[in-house]
């Protein structure tokens, strides 16, 4: 089973517009689908900053003396980059959420396909698992959870089920969240897409990706060159909202800043107008793709 395809390949390269002696990072390196395209658009001067926090990933790095790996989260950036005394980058893909590889290896506890383990850290060293917050959030951080991320309706039945069922026994496997749900929300025609919300929620909340996202997006003013450009593939309207919020207004609430004299000084315009969304002939190759929205920000001085 390949480890990831990549979503919006093509185009999302062709937005980067590669500058063959420039300074890249690819800031979720997964299968290395993108990095591998930017790698054949570089010169042997050209650089690329590969980070992803599962060591995992890593698995699939070229041989290529042009890439620095970097396992770490990305919202550490500039302490990276100023580490390996970088200079300011030409461009930058973040290409968010899980790879296919996590939901299609059992053991990491990311799918309700399998029975396993509840982890669902992307860092396999990463501080706290799925089974750690649903044993310790009260009944409203809970709810409060699948609302926000997964978007379930009923949310608060769940987190009431959850409260009861941890008082008997520890819910500790992707199994017994599965049974948990469909004792909640029965034989609901949805029952597998409430299923995918609930442990997408979950994921989310384990490695904390709107936070990481938030702290990487304030840094990239400082990191990125006039005219360099920064692509983002999103997954979830929240993290989109984010990315959105910030090309438009240069902060993640997408509300525009002033001087003293009223002046906004925005630090990236958005290129496309509107999120750019797979073709059809993609979308009937690749599921993943069906809620990929693509944005891209240029560097303005
Ligand atoms: C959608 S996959 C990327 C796939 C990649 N573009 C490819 O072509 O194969 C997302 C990857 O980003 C990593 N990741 C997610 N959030 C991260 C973060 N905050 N910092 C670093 N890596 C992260 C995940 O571990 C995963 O490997």
């Amino acid at each position: 089973m390949p480890y990831h395809s990549p979503v919006l390949l093509e185009r999302s390269i062709e937005l980067l517009k590669v500058s063959p002696s420039g300074y890249y990072a690819d800031l979720t390196f997964g299968g290395g689908g993108h990095s591998r395209a930017i790698l054949e658009l570089l010169d042997s001067t050209g650089h690329l900053y590969c980070f992803d926090r599962d060591e995992e990933a890593f698995t699939n790095l070229p041989d290529d003396s042009r890439i620095t790996p970097v396992h770490a989260n990305y919202a550490h950036l500039s302490r990276w980059l100023h580490y390996f005394h970088a200079p300011l980058l030409d461009g930058v893909i973040v290409d968010l959420g899980v790879s296919s590889h996590h939901l299609d290896e059992p053991e990491r506890g990311f799918s309700y396909r399998f029975d396993a383990p509840l982890d669902m850290r992307m860092n396999q060293q990463g501080r706290r698992t799925a089974a750690e917050v649903l044993a310790s959030y009260d009944e409203n951080a809970l709810t409060d959870l699948f609302v926000r991320y997964g978007e379930l309706r009923s949310a608060n039945k769940l987190a009431k089920a959850i409260v009861a069922a941890r008082k008997v026994t520890a819910l500790e496997t992707t199994g017994q969240l599965r049974e948990l749900v469909q004792s909640v929300y029965g034989r609901d025609a949805h029952l597998q897409k409430i299923l995918a919300c609930v442990f997408q929620a979950l994921r989310i909340e384990v490695n904390a990706e709107l936070q990481s996202l938030e702290r990487l997006l304030v840094q990239l003013p400082e990191l990125i060159k006039v005219g360099g450009r920064v692509v983002v593939l999103a997954y979830h309207s929240l993290e989109d909202k984010l990315v959105k919020n910030f090309f438009r207004t240069g902060s993640c609430d997408g509300i525009l800043e002033r001087d003293l004299f009223g002046n906004t000084h925005t630090p990236f315009t958005l290129l496309n107008k509107g999120a750019e969304r797979a073709r059809t002939e993609e979308l009937n190759e690749n599921s993943r793709s069906r809620s990929a929205r693509l944005r891209v920000g240029e560097r303005v001085d």
